[in-house]
């Protein structure tokens, strides 16, 4: 097992072996789904602290869910009800949990960087939950191993992320992952919320969803974030859903197998209509169950305790 860091801070970070190797461990822990026990003791005696500064379900879920399927003791650090009100610093926070032994911090947090300034601080294993707009690198290996796992492969297949790319950290982490991997990645939506730089990270950019939908084998529709809107990027809703909406009149324009996911939570009616979420081209509930297995694999793979050059 080539698999030697301490954290997970974003994909970016990683080479295509590494990816390789996180997929190639989450089948088993997947199988292990379909079994009455859906547990194995591999984190028997250690504990893992989720400490979210950002409203969560899913993935705080998904990680608690995948740590207790794993054995470890989890606990949730509810941030309102923490020293955090009273003004304690990150690192602070970070240190009194360390000195508690917890072994890994699942962090989400509204400002790029923050679980980098844990991973530096700490000998604990820091899992980058979303920061920021830039990244959330277990929903980029969960998309990851859902189009793998549906349509067979990842290279040389053409991958369509629409929406707010600017905002999205899970559109990030999607693009380095599908690039080191040997997919086309290309981003659709409006020209105020796609990055101007994004080509460099060899993307292609569409502004018109009808003519981007023609080829492509999977479609990643991301949520609008109107809570992360600064300035006055976006253009009416009534307008997004004109131009932008993936409806089961434009999945109709998009190859049959066309494989159509979304990360959640979903704005149905806004971002993607009711029929093609629930269409059978849609993989969006698969994406949530094969979430939990990626995590299980992450903590598996992952050492705390160790510099990144150690073995
Ligand atoms: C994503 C996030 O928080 O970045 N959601 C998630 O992980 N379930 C995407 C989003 O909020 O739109």
């Amino acid at each position: 097992m080539s698999f030697i860091y301490k954290d997970l801070l974003g994909l970016q970070y990683l080479d295509k072996k590494d990816l390789e190797t996180i997929l190639d461990s989450v089948k088993p822990f997947k199988t292990l789904f379909t079994r009455s026990v859906k547990k194995a003791p591999t984190l028997v005696g250690k504990t893992v602290v989720t400490l979210f500064y950002e409203p969560s379900t899913r993935t705080r879920t998904s990680f608690e869910i995948a740590a207790k399927r794993l054995s470890a003791d989890v606990v949730n650090l509810s941030v309102n009800a923490s020293s955090v009100v009273k003004g304690e610093s990150l690192i602070d926070t970070g240190k009194t949990l360390a000195a508690m032994n917890a072994d890994y911090i699942i962090i989400r947090h509204s400002m790029t960087g923050a679980p980098e300034i844990l991973a530096r601080a700490l000998d604990v294993s820091i899992i980058n939950a979303g920061d920021g707009f830039h990244e959330h690198p277990t929903q980029g290996l969960l998309d990851l191993y859902t189009i793998h796992e549906k349509k067979g492969r990842v290279e040389g297949l053409n991958v369509l992320l629409v929406g707010d790319i600017l905002h999205s950290r899970v559109a990030k982490s999607n693009i380095w992952a599908l690039t080191k991997m040997g997919a086309n990645v290309a981003v659709a939506g409006p020209p105020t919320l796609i990055p101007s730089n994004i080509q460099k990270l060899g993307v292609k950019v569409f502004y018109n969803l009808d003519e981007a939908i023609k080829t492509a084998d999977v479609i990643n529709i991301l949520r609008i974030q109107l809570e992360r809107q600064q300035e006055n990027l976006f253009p009416s809703v009534h307008e997004y859903v004109e131009l932008y909406q993936l409806t089961k009149t434009r999945l109709a324009k998009a190859k049959s197998d066309v494989l159509l996911m979304h990360p959640g939570p979903m704005n149905r009616g806004i971002e993607i209509s009711s029929d093609a979420a629930d269409s059978s081209n849609a993989a969006i509930n698969e994406q949530v169950t094969n979430g939990i297995a990626v995590r299980m694999a992450v903590l598996f793979l992952l050492k705390p305790n160790r510099s990144k050059n150690e073995n």
